[in-house]
């Protein structure tokens, strides 16, 4: 190889890493709604995973704690909407896709209902999606394993509930990588937040809550896997069970077209 092509993918590789992705666009009613990062904040470590689960930047990753100094704006979407993200570039691990819901205070602390762009994740959140192993997943012994339902995808959609009440909120994508999970702390967390804007007139009740971090220990059985990944024969995602109750994990992941 050339010598200034290896140093060209050298450079290259410190910023942006084959096989890891971002989450960059939001995408409402099988429609991607405007431009990268017009709706989900913007990281500022590139591509690169989180790894330890107790770090604040584990609720909008690293350089995202607020949407006003980046102008992330709030996309306006009803409770009952289908939802999803856009995926840059891929889905390039054995893992799981899950999606987490949380409520900008009704009072940011001067009397006045917090803005998702001035929220920073540490309220309550519920999970609203999970997206795991693929259905009737047969475990192949000489290959790969389980089969994943996310593997190398460029995009997910799912429903917001209409019962999902009016609000500002953040709706947080968390990829979840296992190839190296067998070890502690070597999970990958890809993680994006994106800002909405719920209109309608749902009054569920949003539970089960957890706060991140707290979420996971990197103990936590799915964040910590007992074997390398393509040994193991069953997989049980982390996390609270899924609001609205009643919400079942997704074994076929709906792309977009
Ligand atoms: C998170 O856990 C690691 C050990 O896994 C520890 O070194 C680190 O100090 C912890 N960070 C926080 C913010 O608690
Ligand atoms: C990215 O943001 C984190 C806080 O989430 C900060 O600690 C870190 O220094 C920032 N990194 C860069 C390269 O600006
Ligand atoms: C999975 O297996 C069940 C029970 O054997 C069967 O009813 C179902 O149709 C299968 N689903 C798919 C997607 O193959
Ligand atoms: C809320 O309910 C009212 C009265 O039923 C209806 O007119 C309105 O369209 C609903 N709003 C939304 C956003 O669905
Ligand atoms: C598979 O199931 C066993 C028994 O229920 C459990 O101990 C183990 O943690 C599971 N493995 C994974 C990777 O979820």
């Amino acid at each position: 190889m050339n010598i200034s092509i290896l140093l060209f993918l050298l450079a290259a590789s410190t910023t942006s890493v084959l096989g890891h992705w971002n989450y960059n666009t939001l995408i409402v009613n099988g429609q991607v709604a405007g431009a990268p990062y017009q709706y989900v904040r913007r990281t500022n470590n590139s591509n690169a995973p989180l790894q330890m689960v107790n770090s604040t930047d584990m609720r909008c990753n690293a350089g995202a704690a607020l949407g006003a100094p980046l102008h992330t704006e709030t996309l306006t979407v009803r409770a009952g909407d289908e939802l999803g993200f856009g995926i840059e570039s891929t889905f390039g691990h054995p893992g799981i896709q899950q999606v987490y819901l949380s409520r900008a205070p009704d009072d940011d602390g001067t009397g006045t209902a917090a803005t998702a762009a001035d929220y920073d994740g540490s309220g309550d959140w519920v999970k609203i999606y999970a997206a795991t192993t693929l259905a009737n997943a047969s475990f192949d012994a000489n290959g790969e394993g389980l089969s994943w339902a996310m593997r190398r995808a460029h995009s997910f959609r799912f429903p917001l509930s209409a019962a999902t009440p009016p609000g500002e909120y953040l709706l947080r994508a968390e990829g979840l990588a296992l190839h190296a999970a067998h070890k502690l702390d070597c999970a990958q967390f890809y993680v994006g937040c994106a800002q909405i804007r719920v209109l309608g007139n749902g009054t569920g009740t949003l539970e089960p809550t957890v706060k991140i971090p707290g979420l996971y220990y990197n103990t936590t059985p799915g964040v910590l896997i007992p074997d390398f990944w393509t040994k193991i024969t069953n997989y049980t995602e982390p996390g609270p069970s899924l609001w609205p109750k009643g919400t079942q994990t997704q074994h076929v992941v709906k792309q977009l077209d």
